[in-house]
């Protein structure tokens, strides 16, 4: 995969024809050129702080987060797509935004411009959750290379309301 362009989308929602997927399916009809991760299949350890990738600029596990670590390297658009949990993402993607710990030592930068983009689905009308997921994903963004086009927040979708979207 070294130096291929690649497109991908983390997914991060269990229900897989929920509110998140339809809004992605809508939004972006072409998915099948992307590389499509449901996060909620991947096997990935959470960060242990263990400070191994802080000498050896990469982690100390070998589970399914090298796969999104190459992807993350080698795509030019990617798109994170995620209902809100408690404020945050849900943990699987939780845990691949922390193993990328090795990127906040080592930042990642390629020469060619990388966009990325955030789609998040609320239940509430409680516009935190989404605020603290932008600020997640533009800290991604800043040490892995990718430019930050910004994001649709949509809100009240437990009662199928959608209240407002941005940017
Ligand atoms: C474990 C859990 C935690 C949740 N936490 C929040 C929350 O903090 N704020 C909120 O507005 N909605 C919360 N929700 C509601 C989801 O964000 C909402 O149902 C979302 O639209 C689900 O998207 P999906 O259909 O794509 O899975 C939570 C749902 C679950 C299951």
């Amino acid at each position: 995969m070294s130096n291929e362009i690649l497109n991908t989308v983390l997914f991060s929602s269990p229900r897989t024809d929920g509110f998140t997927a339809n809004v992605l399916k809508k939004f972006f009809p072409r998915l099948d050129d992307f590389n499509f991760i449901n996060c909620f299949n991947m096997k990935i350890s959470p960060c242990i702080d263990c400070r191994f990738c802080k000498e050896h600029k990469k982690c100390a596990f070998d589970d399914d987060m090298s796969k999104i670590y190459q992807l993350l390297e080698n795509s030019k658009f990617l798109i994170v797509a995620s209902p809100i949990y408690c404020l945050s993402f849900p943990v699987p993607l939780k845990a691949i935004l922390e193993r990328t710990q090795v990127y906040y030592y080592h930042k990642n930068t390629k020469e060619y411009k990388k966009f990325a983009f955030l789609i998040t689905s609320s239940g509430s009308s409680d516009e935190l959750g989404a605020f603290v997921a932008e600020n997640q994903i533009r800290s991604l963004c800043g040490v892995t290379g990718f430019e930050f086009m910004g994001s649709m927040s949509f809100f009240g979708t437990d009662s199928k309301t959608i209240v407002s979207g941005s940017d």
